[in-house]
């Protein structure tokens, strides 16, 4: 069972950088359903979008797959795929690995280990998925990854990326993140919560504007990409080899 995320509801002296660790780790599920919006939906809907383009006998990947979440939901694929993920944080993918166990997940897969910023070795992929992963990939080494991406992947195959981006104007940034906060609230964090976290993630999630996600996905070679999901700063974007 997850625990309940309470890693900021204590007032800490010093707020160091957000990590996944072991901590982050074991209340990883609790903490994206509280923080996302529509993260259930979200999931759902690369789900129905990864059954539109995986093909029998390639590979589906999902780079910084933390604990599965995603494979857990594509259970039922249709498709004679194996599942490949992709994370740095050893917590996350043994985290993962137990709950896939522990639930009989009954699909071939295989967990490995890797930083995005040394290089990704894709190969025969049908789909690529990236949720709410580029945001922490330094900028710098984004080009890249995109292209390792793209060279990864099979003619027809889709790349699914979700990620928190920054509003066009200042004023709409301001609003939306206000009501991202919000939202938080909502979902029962804490105004110590909500501040210690918004500080340990500056300098390590490094949203970009929309319009920058899109050049860099068209950069690599993409066709024009199609948002499937929008809501205030989060969106979801799918675009085809
Ligand atoms: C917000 S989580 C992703 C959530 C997950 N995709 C989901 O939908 O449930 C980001 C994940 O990316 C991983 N990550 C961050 N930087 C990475 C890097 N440079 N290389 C590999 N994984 C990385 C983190 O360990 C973390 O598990």
């Amino acid at each position: 069972m997850t625990k309940r995320d309470e890693i900021y509801l204590v007032p800490k002296p010093i707020v160091s950088d957000f990590s996944f660790g072991q901590e982050t780790a074991a209340v990883f599920d609790d903490m994206l359903d509280r923080s996302v919006p529509f993260y259930a939906e979200i999931q759902r809907m690369i789900t129905e979008l990864v059954g539109d383009f995986a093909v029998d006998g390639t590979n589906v990947y999902d780079l910084g797959c933390s604990t599965c979440a995603t494979f857990r939901r594509l259970s039922d694929l249709e498709r004679d795929v194996t599942f490949v993920g992709i994370d740095d944080s050893q917590a996350m993918l043994d985290r993962g690995r137990e709950i896939m166990e522990a639930s009989g997940f009954p699909r071939r897969y295989e967990l490995q280990r890797r930083d995005l910023h040394s290089g990704l070795d894709i190969h025969d992929a049908s789909v690529v998925i990236l949720c709410l992963t580029l945001q922490f990939v330094r900028p710098l080494h984004r080009e890249r990854l995109m292209k390792a991406i793209y060279d990864g992947l099979n003619p027809q195959g889709c790349l699914i990326v979700v990620e928190k981006v920054l509003a066009g104007e200042t004023l709409m940034n301001r609003f939306f993140i206000k009501h991202y906060y919000d939202m938080k609230r909502r979902n029962g964090y804490s105004e110590t919560e909500i501040a210690q976290k918004r500080e340990a993630l500056e300098n390590v999630l490094i949203p970009y504007r929309l319009d920058e996600n899109v050049a860099l996905l068209r950069g690599a070679g993409f066709r024009e990409p199609e948002i499937f999901f929008k809501w205030y700063n989060f969106c979801g974007l799918v675009a085809v080899k």
